[in-house]
């Protein structure tokens, strides 16, 4: 009986890390959003290579944050979006919360982004303001043709980056490609701030709108050109200017606490990235009669290794059984979810449901060697069958 156990995710935090929150937070600061957060979103920023980042307290937090951002903004000419439909449920849900009217895409077969026939004719039929991307599993969208798409049909698009911190585009990092990134700092993620997200974005309205609502709508974060011109548009003193809101706001704020761990983590990114995308390889080599990702991006930070078993079940009870974690390809197609079908009846898309019904993955994160990657492969093919 081999005692070897491959975890679907692994703590990204070290020992290190913790014993130097530990000194810190004995050292007795305020520890809620402050300096260390600010160091942090300008450290992000550089990283992603945008003008600013806003830390927020989830991957959800970000995708709402955006998503009511850009309509409080006045950024969007209706309140139709386009989502791919396999995605994750909090990268739809603000569109059903903030009553979108939300149109699924289909998934490019190779990179499982937007499918850009099914992208065309939504584009064409319903004139929607805005598209959301997902780049799922780290493999980046087709991004100059989805641009070339949604400019000659005026629409906005956004990423949700919360599975590709660190996958590239042509050279330009993903959070990067488009108005604004959304990133995730969950367990399991490439960094974790225990829990935590950010947003990316170089877009100045947005950037200011965005820092109000993330705290009740007030202006206190936002740049001095941006506050003072509110506050003499609404004839605001200097007391008063304490608790005035300019946005039905939310608190989606993180903490110095989880920004302290995320500067720590930032410095590790790099050997992170390295080896998630040398795994993804190593998965691809050992298994090379299953189906893989294959995308125009590179390098992939990869989240996981997706692919494909007829007898997914069977497949996944025998690897469960052998030690080995593993998922649904992340949430299928949000048109077969529960959630999807109470409101609006079941809806088929060909790649979706083929995710939906075939599609799991393999373990990747950090911690995952070449001799994990190997056992995972032999136990995987003793059972699955390719589709
Ligand atoms: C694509 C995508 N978006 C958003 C999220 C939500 O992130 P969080 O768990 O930080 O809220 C996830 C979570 O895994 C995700 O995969």
């Amino acid at each position: 009986m081999n005692s070897r156990i491959v975890k679907l995710a692994d703590n990204t935090i070290s020992v290190e890390e913790m014993a130097s929150l530990a000194d810190w937070l004995k050292e007795g600061h305020q520890v809620t959003k402050g300096p260390i957060t600010r160091e942090f979103e300008a450290e992000f920023a550089a990283y992603i290579g945008t003008k600013y980042s806003i830390m927020v307290n989830s991957g959800s937090s970000a995708n709402l944050l955006m998503a009511f951002s850009l309509l409080e903004a006045g950024y969007l000419r209706n309140k139709k979006v386009i989502v791919p439909a396999v995605s994750w449920v909090t990268t739809l849900s603000p569109f059903i919360q903030l009553a979108f009217e939300c149109f699924l895409c289909d998934s490019d077969p190779n990179d499982l982004g937007v499918d850009l026939d099914h992208l065309e004719q939504l584009l064409k039929n319903e004139q929607p303001a805005l598209l959301i991307l997902v780049h799922i599993l780290g493999h980046p969208n087709q991004m100059d043709a989805i641009r070339r798409l949604c400019a000659s049909h005026g629409c906005l698009v956004i990423e949700d980056a919360c599975e590709a911190l660190g996958s590239e585009y042509k050279g330009i990092k993903v959070g990067a490609l488009s108005l604004a990134g959304s990133f995730s700092f969950y367990y399991g993620h490439h960094i974790s701030t225990i829990e935590g997200g950010a947003i990316t974005t170089s877009d100045d309205t947005l950037y200011s709108v965005m820092l109000a609502i993330r705290s009740h709508g007030w202006s206190r974060d936002v740049p001095e050109a941006d506050r003072l011109a509110w506050k003499e548009e609404f004839q605001i003193d200097e007391f008063r200017e304490f608790y005035s809101f300019y946005y039905a706001g939310y608190n989606l704020r993180s903490t110095d606490l989880n920004a302290y761990l995320g500067r720590l983590q930032l410095g590790r990114l790099p050997e992170i990235t390295r080896i998630r995308a040398r795994n993804f390889e190593l998965y691809r080599q050992a298994l090379p009669e299953f189906w893989s990702q294959s995308s125009e991006g590179g390098p992939i930070s990869s989240f996981a290794f997706g692919t494909y078993a007829r007898n997914r079940l069977e497949t996944a009870n025998h690897l469960v059984a052998h030690g080995i974690e593993c998922r649904p390809l992340v949430c299928g197609s949000m048109g077969r979810q529960p959630f999807w079908i109470k409101k609006y009846g079941v809806m088929h898309l060909p790649v979706a449901d083929k995710v939906h019904d075939f599609g799991l993955y393999l373990p990747n994160h950090a911690k995952i060697t070449p001799e994990d990657i190997a056992f995972v492969a032999k136990h995987f093919r003793e059972v699955a069958q390719p589709i």
